[in-house]
């Protein structure tokens, strides 16, 4: 475990770079929550941010007190929590790490802004793709590696759980199982792991009222990975599940929960890999990432992830940071 973050930061100030549709929703999903005292949405077009924070202020009779405004930079200032939406979104036919160059520019616009006002956040990256800017944020903060966090497979594995959730007739909620590596093209399911009441799903499956075939597995894993691509099809854009995995992630972050969540944080050797960040089932918790669990996954599952990690590496590369 690492030592606790103990700076002069509220605790429950939070900021978001970018109000577009996952700022906005971020904030919103975070004003239900009921877990920030003030939430702070900058955006390089202000009337936008503005609009959002008066109409999200409208609603605050009905949620617990939350002072939500827009800012600039200056007002990152004793934010606990910095959460980076900003950038350009994956249109249709493009795949997330085609955003690399273009978001990578505008992350060295953005990242020494954030630090000219603030060296003790928590940054929390949302942007796509996500583990790359994790790790560009990473390098162009200096900040510790504990307190650079991306939103990484969390929204995979949510999406994972659901859809075994549906398939047995089941709780997503009491469906445990993980997406691993990038979140794209190259994400790994841990069927290995996955388990439902302490069982693993394979043995579960006898009493399972759904189909437990490998084919429909396989379907389940490509549903998981062409999510965002069936979605941006119909409707253009994601924000709403990707806004609630960012609360659940804060919350974990607030509350001091020691949850495990697969958000993607620098790897230091697990399963062989270095220097490049992508998910791994991690305990969070005040101090950001606390530790980042190698847990036993079967030859296929290991040499997938340590491919995804390799894509990773190789469009790491192409940067110039
Ligand atoms: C998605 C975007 C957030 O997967 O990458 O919906």
């Amino acid at each position: 475990m690492n030592i606790k973050c103990h700076s002069k930061n509220d605790p429950n100030k939070i900021a978001i770079i970018g109000a577009g549709g996952v700022g906005a929703t971020t904030a919103y999903a975070l004003m239900i929550e009921g877990i920030a005292s003030e939430i702070i949405l900058i955006d390089i077009n202000k009337d936008r941010a503005e609009g959002e924070a008066m109409d999200l202020n409208h609603g605050s009779s009905f949620v617990k007190p939350v002072e939500v405004h827009a800012g600039d930079y200056s007002d990152c200032a004793e934010a606990n929590i910095i959460i980076i939406t900003a950038g350009a979104n994956q249109q249709p036919d493009e795949t997330r790490l085609d955003l690399v160059k273009k978001n990578t520019e505008i992350f060295k616009q953005i990242i020494p802004k954030i630090t000219k006002y603030n060296q003790d956040a928590i940054l929390l990256v949302v942007t796509n793709p996500v583990d790359i800017l994790t790790y560009v944020t990473l390098k162009l903060s200096g900040f510790p590696k504990e307190r650079v966090i991306g939103s990484g497979t969390v929204l995979d594995s949510s999406r994972f759980r659901s859809l075994i959730s549906r398939n047995c007739g089941i709780a997503a909620s009491n469906v445990h199982g993980y997406i691993i590596g990038e979140h794209g093209d190259s994400e790994v399911p841990v069927w290995s792991l996955t388990n439902i009441a302490g069982t693993k799903i394979d043995d579960y499956c006898p009493i399972c009222d759904g189909d437990c075939s490998s084919n429909n597995r396989d379907q389940i894993a490509h549903k998981v990975k062409d999510a965002a691509y069936e979605i941006i099809e119909r409707k253009g854009s994601t924000f709403y599940a990707v806004a609630l995995a960012v609360a659940r992630i804060v919350r974990a972050i607030i509350r001091d929960e020691n949850a495990i969540l697969t958000v993607s944080s620098l790897m230091e050797g697990n399963y062989g890999i270095d220097d490049i960040s992508l998910s791994l089932p991690t305990i969070v918790n005040s101090s950001g990432i606390a530790k980042v669990l190698d847990l036993p996954l079967n030859k296929e599952e290991k040499d997938q992830f340590v491919n995804s990690a390799i894509t990773l590496k190789e469009t790491a590369k192409t940067l110039d940071l």
